[in-house]
């Protein structure tokens, strides 16, 4: 059985998040979205409210389950008994950033992979932080979020 974790911070959870949980879902037996407790950071949704949310919005693919963590990724991929890493792409830039991040973690782990799946064109623009940035402004954000989670910022 093939298990991959999700990590992220999902604050908020993106349209662009929600696409590749989907498909991710579908490549894996099972899927944890590891939501990380980012203690130095002020979060615009707690930890709490974030796994919320992504349960709310995967309940329906059936073989998601949802967790917070802290700490190193890798030890979470150890403690939840997965297999793999999955990140999205957006961009090269995604890339850069991405790669040593993956290849850190295979070298702490002693051989975690790390897939990558490309987002979705529609969604390739799509952050959380940009998401953060246009909020601050009152800008709309209506079609960079799930409906769900725009009426908890709205
Ligand atoms: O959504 P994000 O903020 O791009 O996700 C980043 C995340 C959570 C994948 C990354 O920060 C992470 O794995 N943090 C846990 C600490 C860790 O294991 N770091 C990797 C070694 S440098």
């Amino acid at each position: 059985m093939s298990k991959a974790v999700f990590p992220g911070s999902f604050d908020p959870v993106t349209n662009g998040h929600l696409d590749l949980i989907k498909r991710a879902s579908k490549i894996f037996d099972r899927l944890v979205v590891g939501v990380l407790i980012n203690s130095a950071k002020k979060p615009l949704f707690s930890v709490e409210e974030r796994v919320e949310m992504i349960e709310e919005l995967t309940s329906e693919f059936g073989n998601v389950t949802v967790q917070s963590f802290d700490g190193l990724l890798v030890d979470f991929v150890k403690m939840t008994d997965s297999d793999v890493i999955v990140r999205g792409l957006r961009t090269s830039q995604d890339f850069e950033y991405e790669l040593p991040l993956a290849q850190t973690n295979y070298k702490l782990s002693d051989g975690t992979d790390t897939i990558f799946l490309a987002t979705a064109p529609e969604h390739s623009y799509i952050s959380s932080s940009a998401v953060k940035e246009l909020l601050r402004y009152s800008a709309d954000i209506s079609d960079m979020v799930p409906a769900q989670v725009y009426k908890r910022l709205t």
